[in-house]
């Protein structure tokens, strides 16, 4: 006989770990340099009006799925009478599996960060300076696969501890360490002369901006901030128990992930002002502005490498969520989880080495015009991710119908307004919503 399936200890757990997921290098560092370029307030707004009816619905949809189908993402539409739709949790454990490759490269970094800062690496440097030491350290072969090397071993060993013992306790004690760390930034931010001019940056609205261009780096970003189309959702909704609320659930994590994207805009743009750095740099925001801007700040000494901490705790709550989906396929078919995880840790790890030397010795390596790294971004990101979130509002909207109507309300709350705004957003609004982000993407 199997042993039974694993299951979260408390919805609060799962919440904790689902906002975990969604909270990354994504709420970080591409959010503030986005909202900067996009319009400021006005795209906050734009984004916020996406992220809590499409992003809210889609996410659900994805829950709601796991959750009814109480296996992993492979067996979930054959579970639930469809097997047909497997190809959609097939191309979300695909997404899963080459942005964990990527992510775990990028996160590699972050460790790196964490000692170079606590060690003075950048004191005293300007930021023409730090930028060369950035572009020294991603392009020397060996530093940077070791660090990646250290964050997949961390990733795995969270794995390989379960869902309960691992991945939920993990997140319990992470998650809060980092709320704490962004709030002690904030305030530090906030409290530099010449901070005014930042928020002023991060919060007037200049609706001239908003066009159709913005709306799509804003749906992107939701989808990506939101976890969403890449199996994560969906495999952390099958450790659910019939009888959770997960319309609430959902509505929880969304306002967590939102809310710390706008902290993290707090914490970074009005320090980049106090120090007249430019905040559009994107990328290299968070590993060539930042540091510059740490070094130069009063108690930066401490508030730069706990920046860096911050970075490391999202990324590995969300690397967590990546592998969780690919090992729960293996679980599920009767492999130990030990060995699957250590095994899928060994091919993710190989897989991120061409992404990282991309950054150096491999950069000459082009296809499309981009390096593996960005190649794999641009594909998962602006591609693949739209489709897979395009399938699971048509499943969950058209096909599953009914049954997802009542594995939201099974808790005895009343199928209300909400519910029916639900179903039509994921039939009509998300669907067409996509389409123009998937369409505008391939131009
Ligand atoms: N949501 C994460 C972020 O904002 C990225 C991520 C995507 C994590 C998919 C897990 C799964 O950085």
């Amino acid at each position: 006989m199997d042993a039974p399936r694993e299951k979260w200890h408390s919805r609060i757990g799962f919440i904790v770990a689902a906002a975990g997921s969604a909270v990354g290098l994504g709420n970080i560092w591409k959010f503030p340099y986005i909202t900067g370029e996009n319009g400021g307030a006005a795209f906050l707004l734009l984004y916020l009006a996406i992220v809590f009816t499409i992003g809210l619905s889609v996410l659900l949809a994805e829950v709601a799925i796991g959750r009814a189908g109480q296996t992993d993402a492979l067996s979930a539409f054959k579970a639930l009478g469809h097997k047909g739709w497997t190809v959609v949790g097939a191309i979300g454990l695909t997404i899963a599996f080459l942005i964990l490759s990527f992510y775990s490269v990028i996160a590699g970094w972050t460790i790196a960060y964490v000692i170079k800062s606590a060690d003075g690496a950048f004191s005293g440097l300007d930021i023409g300076a730090v930028g060369d030491s950035f572009v020294g350290f991603i392009s020397d072969p060996w530093q940077p696969l070791i660090y990646q090397a250290v964050f997949v071993v961390l990733t795995v060993f969270v794995v390989l501890k379960g869902v309960a013992s691992g991945i939920e306790r993990v997140s319990k004690i992470l998650m809060p360490v980092l709320f704490l760390i962004l709030l002690a930034l904030v305030a530090r931010s906030l409290t530099l002369p010449g901070a005014e001019e930042g928020l002023r940056f991060f919060l007037s609205p200049d609706f001239s901006k908003i066009d159709g261009t913005v709306f799509m780096a804003a749906l992107g970003q939701a989808f990506f901030s939101l976890s969403i189309g890449m199996a994560a959702m969906l495999t952390y909704g099958s450790y659910l128990d019939r009888g959770t609320r997960i319309g609430r659930s959902a509505w929880y994590i969304v306002s967590l992930d939102t809310m710390v994207a706008v902290l993290a805009g707090l914490a970074i743009l009005p320090a980049v002002f106090a120090f007249g750095l430019d905040p559009e740099a994107g990328p290299a925001l968070t590993f060539i502005t930042l540091p510059t801007v740490f070094q130069a700040m009063p108690g930066g000494a401490i508030f730069g490498p706990a920046f860096f901490v911050l970075l490391l705790i999202a990324a590995l709550t969300s690397s967590v969520s990546l592998l969780e989906p690919l090992v729960a396929v293996f679980c599920d078919r009767g492999f130990g989880r030990v060995p699957t995880t250590i095994g899928i840790g060994v091919v993710t790890f190989l897989l991120g080495v061409p992404s990282s030397l991309s950054q150096g010795i491999w950069a000459d390596y082009k296809l499309f015009g981009m390096g593996f790294l960005d190649l794999l971004d641009f594909l998962t990101a602006n591609i693949m991710l739209p489709i897979s979130g395009l399938m699971v509002a048509i499943f969950v909207g058209w096909v599953m119908g009914p049954r997802a109507a009542n594995e939201v309300t099974m808790d005895g709350e009343h199928p209300g307004i909400l519910l029916t705004l639900w179903i039509f957003i994921l039939r009509f609004v998300a669907p067409i919503a996509i389409l123009a982000i998937l369409i505008n993407g391939l131009m």
